[in-house]
Order: structure tokens, then sequence, then C-alpha cells
């Protein structure tokens, strides 16, 4: 188990989620509907030898089967199959068809009743998914309306936050975070630098060095980010969290609250590496970019003081998987000789 999956198990039930299991190709449907035709003769057929207590309970539970497949495809095949399998159940069943006593009918009810539970149950939990789903699809809106309203202020940081929020993600797949996280430091890696917009133009755009009024306007942008973060995320704390954090410094010396080590989110410690590494590789007006080697050097250099150094490895290890960089055994050996 990665070691960010021990640290955040949210998201992990995604991969389970109902909405990967509804089968939309008009080919899958009718598998699904033959499938549940097919499984309901066939319990029914046993339904046929139903002498005992027992045999009739586990017949009871398997009838749930053909409804479960057939309240897939829709809920009203669920409900006619619920109320199909509760029928068969009854009059295919030799003890209640001969008896036909007033409990065999009660009987009747509260199977049939019991069967129905589970496609208006699949429907709930259908009609969820889908707002999840579109909930998901309004954030991405939102951040890459926000990230175009920077954009327009400020080029770099629009280019900056893409390239960030990518690297981010790909630093989260290879801690082997669950994909609601990477999704998530993937939206603050777009918005990382949102807090911007609020900042003065001669401030943001000056090419000379910064006043320290300046500098001190330049590192609210956090604290600014985050306010208009979380009007628009609500509860997805990931990403708040990542944008008011990734200005923070593995010894502590960083802010807006000087957090040290572990008590900085992860998430927030995977963007600062990604955001660093962007900077330096990119050119600005008052400096230019740095070779992606020459910027390596320099994440190795700070881990453990800007860094948390199971990040930079990690990083420096994508980097080098795309062919970038050197990995560290050729620098090694390269030192060596
Ligand atoms: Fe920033």
């Amino acid at each position: 188990m990665g070691r960010g999956q021990r640290l955040y198990s949210e998201g992990i039930a995604n991969k389970w989620a109902i909405n990967n299991l509804i089968f939309t190709s008009p080919a899958a449907r009718v598998l699904l509907r033959s499938a549940a035709a097919l499984s309901l003769l066939a319990v029914t057929m046993l339904n046929n030898h139903a002498r005992s207590l027992s045999y009739q309970i586990v017949l009871d539970f398997l009838y749930l089967g053909p409804v479960t497949v057939a309240a897939w495809n829709s809920l009203l095949e669920g409900l006619t199959f619920a109320l199909i399998a509760g029928c068969l159940r009854m009059f295919t069943n030799p003890l209640a068809f001969s008896a036909m006593r007033a409990s065999d009918y009660v009987d009747f009810l509260v199977v049939t009743g019991f069967y129905l539970i589970v496609p208006v149950t699949i429907e709930l939990l259908r009609r969820l998914a889908r707002q999840r789903q579109q909930l998901r699809r309004n954030l991405q809106l939102t951040t890459e309306a926000l990230l175009e309203a920077l954009q327009l202020r400020d080029q770099y940081t629009g280019r900056h936050s893409r390239q960030v929020a990518a690297y981010a993600r790909r630093i989260a797949a290879s801690l082997g975070l669950s994909p609601h996280f990477q999704e998530c430091l993937y939206l603050a890696g777009l918005l990382h630098d949102i807090g911007k917009i609020g900042i003065d133009d001669a401030c943001l755009n000056k090419p000379g060095a910064l006043t320290p009024e300046e500098w001190q306007a330049i590192r609210h942008h956090p604290v600014l980010g985050y306010k208009i973060i979380k009007k628009v995320t609500g509860n997805q704390q990931i990403i708040a969290r990542a944008v008011l954090y990734h200005h923070e410094r593995y010894d502590g010396r960083g802010y807006p609250r000087g957090l040290k080590g572990a008590t900085i989110p992860l998430e927030a410690r995977i963007l600062s590496v990604a955001d660093c590494f962007n900077a330096m590789t990119t050119d600005r007006v008052y400096r230019q970019a740095l070779a992606p080697d020459e910027a390596v050097k320099e994440l190795r250099r700070c881990a453990g003081s800007q860094f948390d150094p199971e990040i930079v490895d990690i990083f420096c290890r994508i980097l080098a998987g795309d062919g970038l960089t050197q990995n560290r055994e050729e620098e090694k050996e390269a030192n060596s000789l």
C-alpha cells in the first residue's frame, strides 16, 4: 500500500462506483435482459422442488440475482422482474401453491416487497452517481473559468498552472493515491495561484526587485486563493488545503503559517515540488529558465529544507523516466568519473 493511501483513503470506493457499471450499449442491455430472464427461469425450476424452509430461504435470496441484473438495465425492468419473481416464487412453489393459505399470501407480499427494494435502491444509487458526476463537471468548468480569468491578467500563471497540475497529478499517481485525490490535486494545480487575481498588476508583473511591502502582498496570494477556492469547492478540502499551503516549506520557514514537515498537508507538499520545478524551468522577465537537469539538482539540494525529500525523489524518477533528466544512478556514475 502506498504511503499516500495510508494517509488518505477517501475516493478509493470510487473504483466501484455504480456509474462505472451502467450499460449503455444496446447489445449489452439485451445480453443483460437475457441473462436476467434465464437466471429467473433457472431459479424457478429450483423453486419447483422447494420442500423445506431452509431451501426456500436460499431461493428467496437467489431470486434477487435476476432482479438485480434486470434493475441494472432500468428501474422499470427491475420492478417488472421483481413482480414476476414474486409471482413465480409463490405459484411454482409446491408447498404454497397447494396450500394457498392466507399466510402464503402474506408471505408473497413480504417477499415481493423485499425484491422491489433492489431496483429502487439501484435507481437511487444511480441518481446519486449522476449528481456526483454533474457536480464534478461543474467544478471542472468553474476551475477552467477561474483559470481563464487569471490568464487574462497574467499569461505566465495560466500556462504555468496547467503544467504544475499535470506534474502534481503524476506525483500523486506514483504515490499510489486514489483517483479522487489525483483529480483534486490536478484541480488544485490549476488553481494554486488563483489568489494572484487579487494582487496589484504593478506588483504582479514588476520586472525588477520587489519592495518588502510588495513581497508582503505577493505572500498573501495563498490566503486569497484559499478564500476563493472555499467558495467554489465547498467541502473538497484537498483542493483548498493544497492552495493554502503550497508555499509552506518542509523546514517550517514557508508561508502563510510556517507549518513544518508532515504537518504540511501532503497535497501541498506535492504541489510545492511541482510548482517550483516548473517555475525554475520557465523563462521569466527577471531570469532565464534552468535546464531540467539543473532544476533537478536544485530540487535535490533543497530536499529536506524546502521540499519533502520523498516527494522530490519520486518526482526526479518521473522526470528521468520521461527522459527529461538523467536518473540518479547515471548522475552518480557521471560524478564519480
Ligand atoms: Fe503560488
